[in-house]
């Protein structure tokens, strides 16, 4: 990656003083017992293999970009080991001075001569206490509408929304991790087998391939639990394992972020190969629909539209499948947003807030279920983003007394009710089907397609270890 370049570009947009953090060592339990440490991606945007604790300065008046660093202890030395001394991180990072983080309040008034200063709120709390004294702004990185100046937010976001070939080729490179997590937890997937087992196979592919798990990794035979991180059940005949798993490169912070399908003990049920089809004839048709130009929403409600047609075929909903979607009666099989941007960050940028994501005064939908959707904006060659519809068979949603009043002319509560009681009363659990795809000049490329997803092939896969 060019970091000098992109650090030109950033200075370029910029009108006036912005202190970048890259975050601080946060701990697990006692001080000395730390969480790995990740850097902000806007900080990991524009250095490379940066340190805990360090900060920058980018000033647009001389185009100067001054790089805070911890000061070199020998106590640090013994403990962590030696790090390069101020001089070789001034020439590898090609930054115009290295200075002391300890005096970077006082060096920063120093060189913004009066100038107000911008900074953003970071995921360590400690740090974003020192941006909000800094700056003076209520910083907040819990509230997207407080994590910067939206003119700050604009202009990084600009930057990292269309992937460079650098980027894509990192994307790129981590499919073959991806692929083996995906293959390995397929292969492994028998009746008797834990969860934890599988998913130790995907985090052993990870950590192999130089990576770390880019988010908590889901795996389990209750898919319907969206966002489940828990590995507690055992495989049983019937069941669907659903694995939602993506490495992130340990040095360079790009992530994969991919999901897949499969049977426990022989091929789907004739309701598991039905859903599982539609599933990915949704999937297949939002993505033959990318190309730039294309309304992301109109992709969310593309997809949902072809998910309501085969519920209907179903006999689980009734109705025109335009009517189904515009009512919102899909969403009770198909609760969240088609997909979201992917980079640095699995959900890319989404601590910047729908200010990017919902651009050109578009809003969030009000509707159950669209209002999951996590952007509205227009693609553009560059962008990479998921796609990735599901359908689910949640108890809380399908036996909620105000959906089932609200929906009882298009939903069949009863039929629905088959799906929650099947396979040995377990349930059927849920189906999504996710990859991470790049928008063209011409239309979408696959970067996960070497995944494994055809029905047949995710059959005849699972369990052959
Ligand atoms: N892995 C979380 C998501 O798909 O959004
Ligand atoms: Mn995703
Ligand atoms: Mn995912």
């Amino acid at each position: 990656m060019n970091f000098a370049r992109r650090r030109a570009a950033l200075l370029e947009r910029l009108d006036r003083p912005l202190v970048l953090f890259a975050g601080g060592l946060v701990s697990r339990n006692y001080p000395a017992n730390v969480f790995p440490f990740r850097a902000d991606s806007s900080f990991l945007y524009f250095f490379e293999r940066p340190e805990p604790g360090s900060a920058a300065l980018f000033d647009p008046d001389g185009g100067a970009v001054t790089l805070f660093l911890p000061e070199r202890t020998v106590a640090d030395a013994l403990w962590h080991g030696e790090v390069e001394s101020f001089e070789a991180a001034k020439a590898r990072h090609q930054v115009d001075g290295v200075m002391n983080v300890e005096a970077l309040e006082s060096h920063v008034a120093m060189l913004a001569k009066g100038r107000q200063v911008d900074a953003l709120a970071v995921a360590d709390r400690k740090t974003t206490q020192r941006a909000r004294d800094l700056t003076g702004e209520e910083l907040d990185f819990d509230d997207p509408t407080k994590v910067g100046r939206g003119e700050v937010l604009d202009a990084i976001a600009a930057m990292r929304l269309a992937k460079s070939s650098e980027e894509l080729a990192e994307m790129r490179r981590l499919v073959a991790t991806t692929k083996e997590a995906h293959v390995l937890a397929m292969r492994h997937s028998r009746p008797g087998v834990s969860e934890q087992l599988l998913t130790g196979h995907v985090e052993g592919s990870f950590s192999r391939g130089g990576c770390v798990p880019a988010y908590n990794t889901i795996c389990s035979v209750r898919g319907e639990v969206l966002h489940t991180n828990a590995h507690e059940n055992t495989l049983q005949v019937g069941d669907i394992v659903l694995l939602d798993a993506g490495p992130e490169a340990s040095l360079s912070g790009y992530c994969n972020d991919v999901t897949r399908c499969w049977p426990v003990g022989g091929p789907f049920t004739p309701e598991g190969r039905d859903v599982y089809e539609l599933v990915l004839k949704s999937q297949l048709a939002a993505i033959a629909a990318v190309k730039p130009g294309a309304r992301f929403r109109d992709l969310h409600l593309l997809a949902s539209r072809v998910l309501a047609e085969g519920l209907v075929a179903m006999g689980l909903l009734s109705g025109s499948p335009d009517a189904l979607v515009e009512s919102g009666a899909h969403a009770m099989f198909f609760p969240h947003g088609l997909g979201h941007q992917l980079g640095l960050d699995v959900h890319d940028l989404e601590t910047f807030g729908d200010r990017i994501h919902y651009p050109n005064g578009r809003t969030r939908s009000a509707q159950f279920g669209t209002q999951y959707l996590r952007m509205d904006m227009d693609l553009q060659p560059g962008m990479t983003f998921t796609i990735e519809p599901g359908l689910y068979f949640v108890p809380a949603i399908l036996r909620s007394k105000e959906f089932r009043e609200k929906f009882k002319g298009q939903v069949h509560f009863d039929q629905a009710e088959r799906f929650l009681s099947m396979n040995g009363g377990r349930g059927f659990g849920g189906i999504r089907i996710e990859d991470d795809i790049l928008c063209t000049e011409t239309g979408a490329e696959v970067l996960t397609a070497a995944i494994p997803k055809a029905r047949a092939e995710v059959e005849s896969i699972a369990g052959s270890a």
